[in-house]
């Protein structure tokens, strides 16, 4: 069954443990390259037209007014041949309680019917927040699991519980 791992992440300044640090690799971009080398699932990055700003406080600004306004940011660039993936494996960070709105973008561009949707966030404290249920809304028709949060200070830590969360959902994938 062949799989995709699509996946949004910014580099830039992040909170970390009560420090704000400037991020050379998303935590997210962390697990989906952790997934792709566990699953051998081809990767896809979402990227807006245009960027969340490098700086930490101006992003959670835009991100504000991106949920407060519905909004769906324009992306670059699409995942080809979707039609010939049966496994979608999708990872975001919890911006402000659910997925930026990039990737709700993103979802509305396809047709996920009789896909299975593996959720994976990264937070810093609020899991997956309300992202599993919008996705569910946004894709109706697809198998929608439960998901997996990992706290996104910790993504270069976290391959053991990543592989345990694979096992779990996907006993034929190659590892
Ligand atoms: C705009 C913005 C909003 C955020 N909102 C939340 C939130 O509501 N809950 C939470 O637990 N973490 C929140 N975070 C923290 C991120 O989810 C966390 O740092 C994540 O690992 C970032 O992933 P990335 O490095 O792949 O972009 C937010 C971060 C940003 C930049």
């Amino acid at each position: 069954m062949s799989s995709l791992i699509i996946y949004f992440s910014r580099t830039g300044g992040n909170y970390v443990a009560g420090d704000i640090r400037n991020l050379e690799k998303g935590n997210t971009e962390i697990v989906a390259e952790m997934i792709q080398k566990l699953t051998g699932a081809e990767l896809f990055e979402a990227e807006p037209v245009v960027p969340y700003s490098d700086d930490y406080s101006a992003c959670i600004e835009e991100a504000k007014n991106d949920k407060k306004r519905d909004a769906r940011p324009e992306l670059k660039k699409y995942p080809e041949h979707m039609e010939s993936f049966e496994k979608i494996y999708l990872g975001y960070p919890n911006y402000w309680g659910t997925m930026p709105m990039a990737m709700f973008t993103l979802l509305e561009h396809f047709d996920f019917a009789g896909k299975t949707i593996l959720p994976f966030c990264t937070h810093e404290g609020s899991g997956l927040g309300d992202s599993v249920r919008d996705i569910r809304r946004l894709c109706p028709g697809a198998d929608v699991r439960p998901g997996l949060a990992i706290t996104g200070s910790r993504a270069a830590q976290a391959e053991k519980e990543v592989k345990k969360w694979i096992l779990k959902e996907e006993k034929e994938c190659r590892i």
